[in-house]
C-alpha cells in the first residue's frame, strides 16, 4: 500500500532499519556523535548560513508541543494568523496558555496577505509575537514568507514564529533572510520519518528575549531543550531510534541519495534545492491531472503548496473514490477540519518518487474512467 496522506508519510526501509539499531546511552559519546551528525544538515534544511548565529535543535515530542514551546517567554500579546486547522490550533494554545490573543481569521483555503498582517499589527498591536503556519496541511495553502518578512521588518519588537511542519524539506526556507525567530517541523511530514520528534531553529534575538521571559514549563521550555542540545545533554531521555533515522535521512538528503536518477551526484545545499524542485514538479503533475478532470484546487495558484495538494471534490463521491484507490494499493486522504468531505488531499512530500506519482495518477485515472463508464 502506498501512503499519500499528508503525514505520516512513507518511510524508506533503510530508515526503518535505523530505528531498529541497538540502543545507546543518551549520555554516551555515541549519542554526542549522533547529535553532531544531525546539526550541519539541519542548518541546511532551515537555510542557515554557516556564519548564522541562529541555532538548531531536536526535541522528543510532536510538533504540537513545539507550537506551545515557541510561545513560552515571548511576552503576553500574540497575533495568530488562523487560516486552517493547525493555525487555529496554535491560536487555541496561545489562549490556553493565557496569552492575550488576537486572531487574524481567514477562510480555510486562503492565506493572509502581508497588507492584512500589517494592518492587524498596526491597528491591534503592539504584539510580542506573530504565529504563522507557512503551509496549512489542512488546506494545502502556502503563505509566501518573503512578503510577511518585509512587513515584520517594520515591527522589530514582534517575534516571527513560523510552523514549517509540512514545509521543511519540501520547500526552501530562508530562516535568516526572512528574519524568522522560531520555526519547527515534525519528523513525519516532508522529512519522511516516523512521528515522534520535532526539529526546530531559533534566532539569537528570540533566545535573548525568551531567556528573560517567564517560561512556565520544563519539558516544553525551548531554551532548556536548545541548551541541552548544544551541550549534548538533552533535558530528558530522547527518542534515540528516531535520532538514528533523522541523522541518516539528513545525510541521505545532503548526499543526493533521495533524488531521482541523475540528481544523486549533487551534494549539500544543491541537493536540498533539487529535492525542493522534485516536489514542485510533483505538485505541477498533480495540478495537471486535476485540470484534466475539471477538478479545482482549494487554494489560489499563488498559494498552492509543493508538498500537499488539496482539491475540491467536484462531482466525486470522496468516500467511494478513496475506497477504490485503496483497492488499487493507493491511500490518499479526505479533507481535514472544515474541508472534510468537500475536498481530498494528496501528500506528494517526503521520499515518494515522480514514478510513484505517475502510478498514483494512473490509478486515479482508472477509477474516474470506470466511474464515467457506469
Ligand atoms: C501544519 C501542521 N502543524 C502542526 C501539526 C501538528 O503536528 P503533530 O500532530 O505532529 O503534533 C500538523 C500535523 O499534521 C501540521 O500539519
Amino acid at each position: 500500500m502506498k501512503l499519500w496522506i499528508p503525514g505520516p508519510t512513507e518511510v524508506r526501509p533503510s530508515l526503518l532499519a535505523e530505528c531498529a539499531r541497538a540502543m545507546i546511552g543518551h549520555r554516551s559519546d555515541a549519542m554526542s556523535k549522533l547529535h553532531e551528525r544531525i546539526d550541519p544538515h539541519l542548518r541546511l534544511a532551515f537555510g542557515l548560513a554557516e556564519s548564522s548565529g541562529s541555532e538548531v535543535a531536536v526535541h522528543t515530542c510532536s510538533a504540537t508541543g513545539l507550537m506551545e514551546s515557541s510561545l513560552h517567554g515571548t511576552g503576553c500579546r500574540v497575533l495568530c494568523v488562523a487560516n486552517g486547522s493547525f493555525s487555529k490550533r496554535w491560536a487555541d494554545i496561545a489562549q490556553v496558555l493565557g496569552f492575550e490573543t488576537v486572531v487574524l481569521k481567514k477562510a480555510f483555503g486562503e492565506a493572509a496577505s502581508p497588507e492584512e498582517i500589517e494592518r492587524a499589527l498596526v491597528e491591534k498591536g503592539p504584539f510580542d509575537a506573530l504565529t504563522l503556519v507557512s503551509n496549512e496541511t489542512s488546506s494545502g495553502v502556502r503563505t509566501p514568507l518573503a512578503g510577511v518578512a518585509s512587513v515584520m521588518r517594520r515591527h522589530p519588537n514582534t517575534l516571527m514564529l513560523v510552523d514549517v511542519v509540512s514545509y521543511l524539506a519540501g520547500m526552501p526556507i530562508d530562516f535568516d533572510a526572512h528574519g524568522i525567530d522560531f520555526a519547527f517541523a515534525g519528523s513525519q511530514k516532508a522529512l519522511a520519518l516516523p512521528p515522534g520528534i520535532t526539529v526546530f531553529a531559533a534566532s539569537q534575538r528570540y533566545l535573548e528575549r525568551v531567556r528573560k521571559g517567564q517560561r512556565p514549563s520544563y519539558y516544553l521550555d525551548a531554551v532548556r531543550v536548545l541548551d541541552g542540545h548544544r551541550e549534548r545533554k538533552t533535558p530528558a531521555t530522547p527518542c534515540i531510534p528516531l535520532y538514528f533515522a533523522l541523522a541518516q535521512q539528513l545525510e541521505d538528503i545532503s548526499n543526493g541519495v533521495t533524488l531521482p536518477e541523475g540528481g544523486n551526484a549533487l551534494r549539500g545545499a544543491a541537493a536540498w534545492s533539487a529535492r525542493y524542485a522534485k516536489h514542485e514538479r510533483m505538485y505541477r503533475a498533480t495540478a495537471a491531472w486535476a485540470a484534466r478532470h475539471g477538478l479545482e484546487y482549494i487554494p489560489a495558484p499563488e498559494h498552492r503548496s509543493w508538498t500537499v495538494s488539496c482539491i475540491r471534490k467536484g462531482p466525486l463521491d470522496i468516500v467511494k473514490f478513496l475506497a477504490e484507490l485503496k483497492k488499487r494499493g493507493q491511500t490518499i486522504s479526505n479533507g481535514y477540519g472544515d474541508l472534510k468531505d468537500i475536498s481530498f488531499r494528496i501528500g506528494h512530500m517526503g521520499d515518494h518518487t515522480e514514478a510513484d506519482l505517475e502510478r498514483l495518477i494512473a490509478s486515479m485515472d482508472e477509477v474516474l474512467l470506470a466511474e464515467a463508464a457506469r
